[in-house]
């Protein structure tokens, strides 16, 4: 099966959150599995793309309006990442440091949909199916149906992917003219609460519509940021599909970012050496339970409740556990969360910032990870955590509703239901009673480790969900 997968984020060349994982790794997979896999994003000013070497296949000019991009597609030469990578360069908008936030995003984003829809169309081969991710990609599927220029591509699958539904890519009709050429009796597909909505119209028009989880799916019927009704209308085409995690990436006996590497044979002793060693970069005490969060300080991701949390579990459980925070994100969370460093000396610290490196050695070195996600489509990091021997502390939502079991019924974590303070600092509670019983303590650790979360079992889903829709061609 000949797959491309189109999106704005793929690990290693360009990350923010999640989907660049998942985008870095399924598609390996499904290349593994025998399919003719390729990944088509933006070429952002990235490290990677300055350290690769890259030919361009194709190139033309995007028509966005009245303005006019040249662009090329540029193919990583060696397909080192396990399936082929493909860069669309638009210098003029993409040329930046960062993947999102600016101001002229709609045109970016557009722009890189309209590209790779005239290659894609402009090639002699067809593919069997086009995976989209996220809004960012969202119109491709209308353009697919309605735009005269890729009548080619009418016929082929597409299907939308949805990595977080709160974030809809909207643009008001003013901004029309920017598609390429199609009938206007289409136009109220673009529609949705009268703006144009990405997501909205991937939902209408891709041929089917996962989830990165099946609660996820489940939660989206009545909560999805407005567009609640669509999702209930488009069920019969909905799935679920829960995301794996690259376990070649994420390898404690192998990781090289490890101070020590360890497997379930030998996990308390390697955890404890990774302990230290981020101990000593932090100013912790390794005797104590560790509890740490990675990821993006956001509302949505539960940052707002970190720092009056973190400061009432430490209080109540004085020097008696250590905390350590590596994200970034809204600058009110972060300066509170620093407002606490001089209180909380030696028990207490913060990376503000995104470091890769240091994410795995947290992963490895803590006792405890914290999400409290109020919404949490799959979530990565704790099945990074499980994977690693560190329990995730959780609220109930999402994906982690779908992968993390409170010890309490058997399971390989620590789970509670409200995004609020009281529920996280009784979960550290139980957390720090938990680790003062080193059998129990290890033996959830061990469940966790045990777990298999791998794209290799997943992938086939994704399959499966392809073969569906090419058979109602
Ligand atoms: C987004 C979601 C996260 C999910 C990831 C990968 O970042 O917020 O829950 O795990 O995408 O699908």
């Amino acid at each position: 099966m000949e797959i491309f997968h189109i999106s704005a984020e793929c690990y290693p060349v360009a990350k923010v959150g999640g989907l660049a994982d998942v985008v870095g790794a399924l598609p390996k997979y499904q290349n593994n599995a025998g399919d003719k896999v390729r990944v088509v994003m933006p070429c952002y000013d990235t490290k990677f793309k300055k350290e690769n070497d890259f030919e361009c296949v194709y190139w033309g000019h995007v028509k966005l309006g009245d303005f006019n991009f040249p662009f090329n597609i540029l193919k990583e030469k060696t397909d080192k990442l396990g399936f082929e990578l493909y860069l669309v360069e638009i210098q003029e908008l993409f040329d930046r440091k960062d993947v999102y936030g600016y101001q002229d995003d709609i045109e970016r984003f557009l722009s890189f949909q309209i590209a790779t829809l005239d290659w894609i169309s402009g090639r002699s081969e067809v593919a069997d199916v086009i995976n989209c991710h996220d809004h960012h990609t969202g119109l491709i599927p209308f353009m697919m149906l309605y735009c005269h220029k890729y009548e080619k591509l009418r016929n082929i699958p597409s299907m939308i992917t949805i990595h977080n539904g709160l974030y809809q890519g909207q643009f008001g009709f003013d901004k029309l003219y920017y598609l390429p050429e199609f009938d206007l009796a289409h136009v109220n597909v673009l529609e949705w609460d009268n703006c144009i909505n990405s997501l909205a119209v991937a939902i209408k028009c891709a041929w089917a519509v996962t989830t990165v989880s099946p609660n996820y799916l489940n939660e989206i019927n009545s909560s999805a940021n407005g567009l609640e009704s669509l999702f209930n209308l488009v069920r019969y085409k909905s799935r679920g599909i829960l995301n794996g995690i690259d376990i070649e990436v994420w390898d404690p006996a192998k990781d090289a970012m490890l101070e020590k590497n360890y497997s379930i044979k030998n996990f308390e002793k390697g955890k404890q050496e990774n302990k230290e060693k981020l101990c000593n970069l932090f100013n912790l005490d390794p005797t104590k339970p560790l509890f740490s969060f990675i990821g993006r300080l956001l509302e949505e991701k539960g940052g707002d409740l970190l720092p009056h949390a973190a400061a009432l579990a430490l209080s109540e459980n004085y020097q008696q556990i250590n905390i350590l925070i590596l994200g970034s994100g809204d600058k009110v969370i972060e300066n509170q969360l620093n407002s606490l460093l001089q209180d909380y000396k030696g028990n207490y610290n913060t990376f503000i910032g995104y470091n890769e490196e240091l994410a795995h050695l947290i992963y490895a070195g803590s006792d405890f990870l914290l999400m409290p996600s109020r919404v949490e489509p799959c979530g990565l990091n704790q099945m990074y955590s499980l994977r690693y021997g560190t329990i995730p502390i959780v609220r109930r939502t999402g994906g982690l509703r779908d992968t993390v079991i409170d010890f309490g019924d058997d399971g390989n974590g620590i789970c509670h239901d409200q995004a609020t303070v009281g529920d996280i600092c009784y979960s550290i509670q139980r957390a720090v009673d938990l680790y003062d019983d080193k059998k129990h303590f290890n033996k959830i650790r061990k469940i966790g480790m045990s777990t298999d979360h791998s794209w290799e079992r997943v992938c086939q889903e994704y399959i499966e969900m392809y073969k569906l829709i090419i058979n109602k061609k």
